[in-house]
């Protein structure tokens, strides 16, 4: 018994010297050799592109774990990731672990096995990673937690978008566009879709969404014509596309077949929305332009965008993301201060926010959150502006890479 409380005791000492989001907020310090420090320019788009030289002999090495290939994002973040990690003189382990969780906690168990110094999880579930997080913790190996953020202590940061606001400029949107403060009688109908339970911004995202528009459902300006307002009821298993497009085609043929009109199809992200869009361009009897939300500023969302099919998407600048997660953790392995000024550093526009996140009840996370901007067929310019997007003599964006 004695023996199993001082276990205990050492693994709960141990878990607050490493997790910033579990209590302390020191950096575990880190041997760095073998890293030179990030500059703005190491991290630009340009250097990114360029042919990363070998890392150094003895170089630390970052396991970078993405969910999934399959949905367009990730494969930026990846990309841009183990390019910026490569060009600062880092060895980079990058895996996609296809949406399953369990091979997620296998691909950084491995990690772990090949002695990462840092790792970098963007979870498909953020509370099934348990066992992965425990080894973390247990070999001192700190963890920032990448857009998604995990439910376990072992996580030392956070860094993502403001994902309330995410929800928020959606719904903010369709208030301006239809300009619901002065509709009078008006009732415009609306649907809302959202992302998968086991994405923990999925509810950030829609809650953002829905608490700018529920005024005007209970005012009666608008009217969600299927009844279906909670999360639960509109979540999308995995954010799939064919999962979107299916309830989409459910609802259309159930609650508007009559003719009865549909104005808004609120869809928390750009993969959501594309099986909503498909599901109208099939599915609708109307011959109204209906206004469709994203996220992300996927291709083929931007062309649904040029083509007057999807209305706008939130952008979410990835790079900038993958830009303040490497200062951070060049920041975490030299055991330099961490605290808002990282921002600064990069000259990308980010708050510090401790209040807003936690990975278990009463455990507050320390975040780094982007801001996310709205992109409509009126500003496309401001995508390419990024040098992450051209346009092409088809008059469609193309993502750089
Ligand atoms: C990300 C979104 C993305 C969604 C599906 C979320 O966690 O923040 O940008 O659209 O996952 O991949």
């Amino acid at each position: 018994m004695k023996k199993k409380l001082l276990a205990m005791a050492l693994v709960a000492a141990m878990t607050v010297s490493m997790a910033a989001c579990g209590g302390s907020s020191s950096a575990p310090a880190a041997d760095n050799s073998g890293s030179e420090a990030a500059t703005e320019e190491a991290a630009t788009e340009e250097a990114a592109t360029e042919e990363a030289a070998a890392p150094a002999e003895g170089a630390m090495k970052i396991g970078i774990s993405m969910p999934t290939q399959s949905l367009e994002r990730w494969n930026r973040d990846g990309q841009y990731l183990d390019e910026q990690f490569k060009a600062a003189g880092y060895e980079t382990i990058l895996t996609y672990s296809d949406n399953q969780s369990d091979r997620q906690v296998n691909d950084i168990q491995n990690m772990i096995a090949e002695g990462v110094n840092l790792l970098i999880v963007a979870a498909i579930d953020g509370e099934a990673l348990n066992t992965a997080m425990n080894e973390a913790a247990e070999q001192n190996i700190p963890v920032i937690s990448y857009d998604r953020l995990i439910l376990n202590d072992a996580v030392s940061y956070y860094v993502s978008f403001d994902n309330y606001t995410v929800g928020k400029l959606q719904g903010e949107f369709v208030r301006d566009t239809l300009d619901l403060d002065n509709a009078g009688d008006k009732v415009y109908n609306i649907e809302f879709t959202a992302g998968d339970p086991a994405d923990n911004n999925a509810g950030y995202f829609f809650n953002g969404a829905f608490d700018t528009l529920s005024p005007y459902i209970e005012s009666g300006v608008l009217n969600v014509v299927s009844g279906q307002t909670d999360f639960d009821s509109v979540a999308t298993d995995q954010w799939s596309t064919d999962t979107a497009l299916e309830r989409a085609q459910n609802i259309l043929g159930s609650y508007y077949a009559d003719g009865t009109q549909l104005d808004v199809w609120l869809c928390s992200n750009d993969s959501t929305a594309l099986g909503v869009a498909q599901a109208i361009t099939s599915d609708y009897a109307g011959s109204n332009s209906v206004i469709i939300t994203g996220q992300d500023g996927d291709e083929a969302n931007l062309k649904n965008i040029v083509d007057g099919i999807q209305t706008m998407t939130v952008y979410k600048n990835v790079a900038n993301e993958a830009i303040v997660t490497m200062g951070l953790a060049e920041a975490m392995l030299k055991g330099e201060t961490i605290d808002a000024s990282l921002c600064d550093t990069f000259g990308i526009e980010c708050a510090y926010d401790t209040e807003s996140y936690q990975t278990s009840e009463g455990n507050k996370c320390p975040s780094f959150l982007l801001v996310p901007s709205v992109i409509t067929k009126d500003n496309l310019q401001e995508l390419v502006d990024t040098g992450l997007y051209t346009m092409g003599e088809d008059g469609y964006l193309a993502a750089t890479k």
